[in-house]
């Protein structure tokens, strides 16, 4: 399982551009054709065309079929999964997952076997649910552009109507405070769904999310902000100010947050502080809608009903997302959920007889907020707001805490992007809190990231800079000191004394670091025959550590994987690692001294079989 590619040689000239926002709710792409005359970037916007809907994303939701076979995806994933209420025996059968990329967040020890439960608890490899979705958005998107293409034909008379597959440049989002495995996973899954190859790695950008969404709204002219003037531009005047600028994405699953500055000299963008924010998105706010009905109805009832009719309760869940949206105001005081026919027969059956007997039992637990008429829920646009308050309230405390620090003191502009960013009662918050900040939402703030992507792609070295948010080390050995080192870290090997689980630090937190800045280190096995050498990555929130043992050092499960096979000098033998930290991913170059080689080292995915060798 070792991976290794010879350097790229000269870099492929690609005809167009697609980025690919794969969000923890909805997911969708845009794309640019390069040799076009117009520079027009292009956003799907007809997701749903089959369900009778136009939308700029799609619900990342999987369907596969009992065998795991591809099924749906999309809004007929949802639909379909929706449908099969009526069958109890075929909804338990078909594997439905959502909400599933939370999981490269929050899972620690991330590799190619972390499993996802579907939504009948069935497990299935995450790899494989990812890449099932991606291959899906390739297709789609590789069909949109060819058609594209093809009608645009005689602006290019010369061009193939197909575009080959090296011809395409594939962007994907990822939020900025992922780790380093979570990287790579997706990364990874791009490979299996066929979206460039570890043979040109190249072929696929990995894009910060926030980040992409301020290539986009940079550009913009003020009046295109919701409830600004002002034909200039937003980039010339934070061009003029030279004050760090925020940029807040509100995903569905994450709160992703960067501050840029701008170079006085050369115009080029740099971070001014770390990507910092978490798991506060859109969805916590469906969470709170799932306890309200537990209140409202029971929590012996709602759980039932869940196990027994998981796609009636998927229906419910749908029609909330759809109705949460309602504006304030605009001649309603509540908001009214059709509830599917199942939930109302077990309502008559588990609790009361008619509504105004369910309504008095549900008035003793939610007063006045909540209440059934005939086949609908009724919920009161205060307790909407109720149910934005907890989420909304993290996240304004969020910046509020990153606005207090010293380095951020000057930040005049907040852009907020992202489809929560819709969210009145976020928008309102935010105003509320930040009244001496320039707030900033673009006309689509769901699909700011997507356009925001295609322009980085084109243009990748505009930010030149970043700030690590963790201090990040390998594990090596290096030559015991009894003055200085443990005893039980002592480990002898062919005669020599070493001493073993060093952190080795690479980066340090809060450092600015080139996005071509490369860092050398030359490392030696410890064992002459050692044919593949593999060094782990760790950090810490701290400025540094010893050893990788120290408090607060964690795996970022990630290890370097370097190919060796000519032992002949033993010992002898000098690796040279060249990490590159500036990019949106971790980039690694190893040079065989001895031949010159150099060789491009995959960063693997640390699993449970692992060669352990040691080096100095
Ligand atoms: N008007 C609105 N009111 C409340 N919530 C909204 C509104 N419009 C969109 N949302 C929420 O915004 C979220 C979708 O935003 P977006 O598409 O940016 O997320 P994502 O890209 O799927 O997630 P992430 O970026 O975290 O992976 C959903 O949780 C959705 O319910
Ligand atoms: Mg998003």
């Amino acid at each position: 399982d070792i991976f290794e590619t010879m350097a790229s040689q000269t870099p492929v000239q690609r005809d167009v551009i697609i980025a690919i926002d794969f969000g923890t709710t909805y997911s969708g792409f845009g794309y640019v054709f390069l040799n076009a005359s117009q520079n027009h970037i292009y956003v799907f916007q007809k997701w749903g065309r089959g369900q009778g809907m136009g939308y700029g994303k799609t619900p990342t939701a999987l369907l596969l079929t009992e065998k795991g076979e591809f099924h749906k995806f999309g809004h007929a994933a949802v639909e379909t999964y929706g449908k099969q209420a009526m069958s109890k025996k075929d909804c338990k059968k078909l594997l439905y997952f959502d909400k599933f990329k939370l999981l490269l967040h929050s899972k620690k020890d991330l590799n190619e076997r972390t499993e996802v439960k579907a939504r009948n608890g069935k497990k299935w490899l995450a790899l494989d649910v990812f890449a099932k979705c991606l291959e899906y958005l390739k297709k789609t998107a590789t069909d949109v552009v060819n058609e594209r293409h093809l009608r645009s034909e005689k602006d290019n008379p010369n061009t193939e109507v197909m575009y080959k597959p090296e011809q395409i440049q594939w962007v994907i989002t990822i939020p900025a405070i992922w780790r380093i495995s979570a990287k790579e996973f997706m990364r990874k899954a791009a490979y299996k769904a066929g979206i460039a190859s570890p043979e040109d790695p190249d072929q696929l950008i990995l894009a910060l999310e926030p980040e992409a969404a301020s290539y986009y709204c940079r550009k913009l002219p003020f009046d295109m902000f919701k409830g600004q003037k002002g034909k200039e531009l937003v980039k010339d005047t934070l061009d003029m100010e030279k004050v760090p600028y925020m940029v807040v994405d509100n995903g569905g699953g994450t709160l992703d947050i960067t501050v840029h500055e701008v170079n006085a000299d050369d115009g080029h963008i740099m971070e001014k502080h770390c990507p910092s924010g978490g798991t506060f998105g859109g969805i916590h706010v469906d969470q709170e809608f799932e306890q309200l009905m537990i209140k409202a109805f029971g929590d012996d009832f709602i759980r039932r009903f869940q196990e027994q009719f998981p796609n009636d309760w998927q229906v419910i869940m749908n029609r909330f997302e759809e109705q949460k949206r309602a504006e304030e105001e605009v001649d309603n005081d509540e908001i009214s959920i059709a509830l599917p026919l199942n939930f109302i027969k077990s309502c008559h059956h588990d609790i009361e007889e008619d509504d105004d007997a369910i309504n008095e039992r549900i008035r003793r637990s939610c007063p006045e907020n909540v209440s059934v008429s005939s086949d609908y829920l009724n919920i009161t646009m205060g307790m909407l707001g109720n149910l934005h308050r907890p989420i909304v309230t993290k996240i304004a405390e969020k910046m509020k805490s990153l606005l207090a620090k010293q380095s951020l003191q000057d930040v005049k502009t907040i852009f907020l992007v992202g489809g929560f960013s819709e969210a009145q009662f976020l928008r309102r918050e935010i105003s509320r809190c930040f009244p001496d900040k320039r707030i900033l939402i673009p006309p689509d703030p769901q699909l700011a990231i997507i356009r925001g992507a295609v322009e980085f792609a084109q243009e990748p070295s505009l930010l030149r800079a970043r700030v690590m948010g963790k201090t990040y080390g390998l594990n090596t050995c290096i030559v015991f000191d009894p003055e200085k080192h443990p005893l039980e870290k002592r480990l002898v090997s062919r005669e020599k004394v070493y001493c073993r689980d060093i952190f080795k630090t690479l980066a340090k937190k809060g450092e600015r670091i080139d996005i071509d800045e490369k860092r050398t280190y030359n490392f030696f096995p410890i064992n002459p025959d050692s044919t593949a050498l593999s060094f782990k990555f760790y950090s810490t929130d701290e400025d540094e550590a010893d050893f990788i043992s120290d408090p607060g050092v964690v795996s970022e499960n990630v290890e370097i994987l370097i190919p060796s096979p000519n032992t002949a000098k033993g010992c002898d033998r000098e690796l040279r690692v060249e990490v590159k930290f500036g990019g949106t991913e971790t980039n690694v170059q190893v040079i065989d001294v001895e031949s010159g080689n150099i060789k491009m080292v995959c960063l693997q995915l640390v699993s449970t079989s692992l060669i352990h060798s040691r080096f100095y």
